[in-house]
């Protein structure tokens, strides 16, 4: 019997091979998280995520202009707050000229056009370092909701294009599109963190904001990640709710769950490539065991591949560089 069909043919040379590749990456495709800190002349190293800063807002309009000269358009911020204005209650993100506000307007002023995402949760404001208000060791949720509205209403104020809550609180999608909508910011989006997973890959973030918990742990609050069905039971509530983008987080483990929630919604799809899976890679690189460039690209092209539309990663830089 003579084969009639030979795969490898469209595998034979470069040319053929682009040819037929189903996925490309592209700058369009990331949301890149920025870390801002107080000061001026500030940037410095996270430790556990090398290559990777925390600016102060002076210097952070360079990295926006850089940003937006290679054609990242999208950013997604955070703010490191100093330990004397933290509380349980997170009062200083309310605050209308808190670091975040004006790390808002900072970007809006030199890179007008770029999109101004901001991090939505108490844990950078919270004494306890949790995601919410803690009472009697409960993280609660109600309330916690209406710190969160305000808290959104306040960077839509400072000029925020979406808010994106990563706290996971029951109903906190409704609660943020209500106040917006009622205060007029209805072109205001938010982008939910849905299937955000109770995560030990989130250890150097957490370095980065010195933000990690207290007390406990996140279980009660953020997924427990031997469940799939929930995902899609919470990432269809947040659209129910209001939510313009979902997101799945971490992203490497959780790439079934990208496929799913693509195959399952009708919004766009956000994948967040978290700081452990950063800090994984680099540390494999520094010792020489993997080829950096190659498998970051293997790995971003897996995101595109699982159905992700919009890829939240501390590479996105040296992706576009790699690109060229
Ligand atoms: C805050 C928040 C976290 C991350 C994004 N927003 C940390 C957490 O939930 O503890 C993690 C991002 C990363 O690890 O890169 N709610």
């Amino acid at each position: 019997m003579q084969q009639l069909r030979r795969n490898r043919r469209l595998r034979t040379n470069e040319a053929i091979r682009s040819l037929v590749r189903e996925n490309t990456i592209t700058p369009h495709d990331f949301l890149v998280p920025l870390f801002v800190v107080e000061g001026k002349g500030v940037q410095e190293e996270i430790a556990s995520m090398p290559g990777y800063y925390r600016y102060s807002l002076d210097l952070l309009k360079n990295e926006v202009k850089e940003l937006w000269s290679m054609g990242l358009k999208s950013v997604l911020l955070f703010v490191k707050v100093p330990d004397t204005l933290k509380d349980n209650k997170g009062t200083e993100a309310l605050n209308p000229d808190g670091l975040m506000q004006r790390a808002v307007k900072t970007v809006k002023e030199v890179t007008p056009d770029m999109l101004v995402m901001t991090d939505v949760a108490l844990d950078p404001y919270s004494s306890y370092g949790h995601d919410g208000i803690v009472k009697n060791g409960y993280i609660v949720n109600d309330e916690t909701c209406e710190v969160l509205a305000e808290m959104s209403l306040s960077h839509a104020q400072a000029g925020a294009d979406f808010v994106a809550p990563s706290d996971m609180m029951d109903g906190r999608i409704l609660s943020i599109r209500e106040i917006l909508e009622e205060e007029n910011y209805v072109n205001t989006g938010i982008m939910s963190y849905s299937a955000k997973y109770a995560s030990a890959f989130y250890g150097p973030f957490r370095d980065a904001l010195d933000s990690a918990p207290g007390f406990g742990d996140k279980k009660t609050y953020q997924m427990d990640f031997a469940n799939r069905e929930e995902a899609i039971k919470e990432t269809l509530m947040d659209i129910e709710e209001g939510a313009d983008i979902v997101m799945v987080k971490p992203g490497l483990c959780y790439l079934d769950l990208v496929r799913e929630v693509r195959d399952n919604v009708d919004v766009p799809v956000a994948v967040y490539q978290v700081s452990g899976e950063y800090a994984m890679l680099k540390a494999a690189a520094e010792k020489g065991w993997l080829d950096h460039d190659a498998v970051m690209l293997e790995q971003i092209m897996a995101f595109k591949r699982a159905g992700a539309h919009i890829i939240a990663s501390y590479f996105a830089k040296d992706v576009v560089k790699l690109l060229g």
